[in-house]
C-alpha cells in the first residue's frame, strides 16, 4: 500500500463537523444543522428563463473563462448594488467577483497570513473560517462576545496589550453561529479602534440581506472603506449552487486577492456571474427578497414559540433579528457533544458549540438553524430536543 505524504495543513484544519453538516442527517431525523437557504426561496422560473437565454444568446461570454476579477459588466452591476444597498460606491479597483464567501476567506489567507501570524476572531465564530485560518497555520486569537456581539472593549484591551493581528474577522449581522447583530455604536467604536491601531477588519456579510423586517444597519465597509475588506455572498440571498460573491475594500488588499485568485480557481464561473447580473438588473432581488425575509422571520417566530413552550427554564437562547441561526446555552453540566447521540436517537440534529470555538470552549452550547424545516417540523424538533435535554439533566442530577 502506497504511503501518501499529506501536507501538514491537512492535520491543522479540522473539518469533520463541516463535512457532517454538508452530508445531511439520517432519514427520520429533523435536521437543524446546516445554514442552508430554504429551496422555496430559489427563483426557479426566472432562473430557467435567464439561463436558457444566456446559453442561447451569450455563450461567448457566459460559457467562457472570465477575467480573474470578474466579467466587467458584472463588476459594474455589483458596484451599483453596493451603492444601492450600502450607500457607498466602490471605485473600479476596489471590488472583485469571488466564488462565494468561503473563497474570499481562502483568498484572505493566501494574501495575508503567514504561518504563526495572529488572526483575531469572535468567540464563537463561523466554522469554515476557523478551519481556513487553522489550515493557514494562523495563530487564531478569540475575542470575547456578549449579547450584542463582539466586545470592542475586549479587542481594545488585547490591542493595547500588544496584539497585532493581520486582521479581525467579524460577522456583524445575524452572526454564525449566534444569530447576534453588532449595534451601531459598537460599529463606530470598532472601526475607530481598528483605524487607530492599523488593523484590517475582515467583514463577512453572508446573512446581511436577510433581516426579518427588511432594515439593516450600516455595514462596517460603508463606515470605513479604508480599513474594512468586505466579503459578500449570493449563497443565502439567491442560491448557493451559484457559488458567487464579492470582495470590496481597500484597493491594495483587493489587488492582492485578485492575484491570489490565480492560485485558486482563476475566475468565478461565467454562467453564474451573468445569472446574478441579469437577475439583479431585472429587479429579481427586490421582487423576491421580501418573501425570503418574511419566510425566515416566520420560521424564527415558530421556533422561538416552540422553544419557549418546551425547553426547561434553565435553557437560554439568542433572539436573532435576521438570518437562519439561534444559539442555545444549556445548564453548565450538559455537554452538547455527548447530548448529540441522545438527540439523534430522539430524531433531531443540531451542531454542538465547541467546533465554533478556538480550543474547547462552549461545551454547554449548541447551534440551531431554522431555515430549512417547516414550521410544524420546527415545533416537533424543539419538543424532541427539549426532551433529550431534560432527560440528560435528570440523569445527571440522579447520578
Ligand atoms: C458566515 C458565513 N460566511 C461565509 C459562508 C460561506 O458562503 P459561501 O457559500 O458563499 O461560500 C457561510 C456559509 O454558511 C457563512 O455562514
Amino acid at each position: 500500500m502506497a504511503e501518501f505524504r499529506f501536507a501538514r495543513r491537512t492535520r491543522l484544519r479540522g473539518g469533520d463537523e463541516l463535512t457532517a453538516i454538508l452530508a445531511g442527517s439520517p432519514p427520520g431525523v429533523l435536521s437543524m444543522t446546516g445554514g442552508f437557504p430554504n429551496p422555496a426561496t430559489f427563483p426557479t422560473d426566472e432562473l430557467d428563463e435567464i439561463a436558457a437565454r444566456l446559453v442561447r444568446d451569450d455563450a461567448a461570454v457566459a460559457l467562457q473563462y472570465t477575467p480573474c476579477a470578474g466579467i466587467p459588466s458584472v463588476r459594474e452591476y455589483l458596484t451599483d448594488r453596493q451603492e444601492q444597498l450600502q450607500g457607498r460606491r466602490p471605485a473600479g479597483d476596489e471590488l472583485i467577483v469571488t466564488s462565494g464567501g468561503m473563497e474570499c476567506i481562502a483568498l484572505m489567507c493566501h494574501a495575508l497570513v503567514d504561518p504563526g501570524d495572529a488572526v483575531a476572531v469572535e468567540a464563537p465564530t463561523y466554522l469554515g473560517a476557523l478551519m481556513a485560518f487553522g489550515g493557514a497555520e494562523a495563530d487564531v486569537v478569540a475575542i470575547a462576545t456578549d449579547e450584542d456581539g463582539l466586545r470592542v472593549d475586549a479587542l481594545a484591551e488585547r490591542l493595547e496589550g500588544g496584539l497585532r493581528p493581520k486582521f479581525l474577522y467579524t460577522i456583524p449581522e445575524y452572526q454564525n453561529p449566534t444569530g447576534r447583530t453588532l449595534p451601531l455604536d459598537r460599529r463606530h467604536q470598532l472601526v475607530e479602534l481598528c483605524r487607530r491601531h492599523g488593523v484590517l477588519i475582515f467583514e463577512d456579510v453572508a446573512y446581511r440581506e436577510l433581516s426579518f423586517d427588511g432594515t439593516s444597519l450600516p455595514s462596517l465597509w460603508s463606515l470605513a472603506p479604508d480599513v474594512v475588506l468586505q466579503a459578500g455572498t449570493f449563497s443565502k440571498s439567491f442560491f448557493p449552487g451559484v457559488r458567487l460573491g464579492w470582495a470590496a475594500g481597500p484597493r491594495a488588499v483587493v489587488a492582492e486577492l485578485a492575484a491570489a485568485k490565480q492560485n485558486t480557481d482563476q475566475c468565478a464561473g461565467g454562467l453564474g456571474q451573468r445569472l446574478v447580473e441579469e437577475y439583479g438588473r431585472a429587479g429579481g432581488f427586490e421582487r423576491h427578497l421580501p418573501a425570503a425575509q418574511a419566510l425566515y422571520g416566520s420560521h424564527w417566530a415558530a421556533l422561538s414559540a416552540a422553544l419557549t413552550r418546551h425547553m426547561p427554564g434553565d435553557v437560554e437562547w439568542t433572539e436573532p433579528t435576521g438570518g437562519f441561526l439561534t444559539w442555545l446555552t444549556l445548564p453548565d453540566e450538559i455537554d452538547t457533544l455527548a447530548l448529540r447521540a441522545d438527540a439523534l436517537a430522539a430524531g433531531v440534529a443540531y451542531v454542538p458549540g465547541p467546533p465554533f470555538h478556538v480550543g474547547d470552549a462552549g461545551r454547554n452550547t449548541l447551534r440551531l438553524s431554522f431555515s430549512h424545516l417547516t414550521e410544524a417540523e420546527l415545533e416537533t424538533a424543539a419538543e424532541r430536543l427539549a426532551g433529550a435535554v431534560s432527560e440528560r439533566a435528570h440523569s445527571r442530577s440522579a447520578s
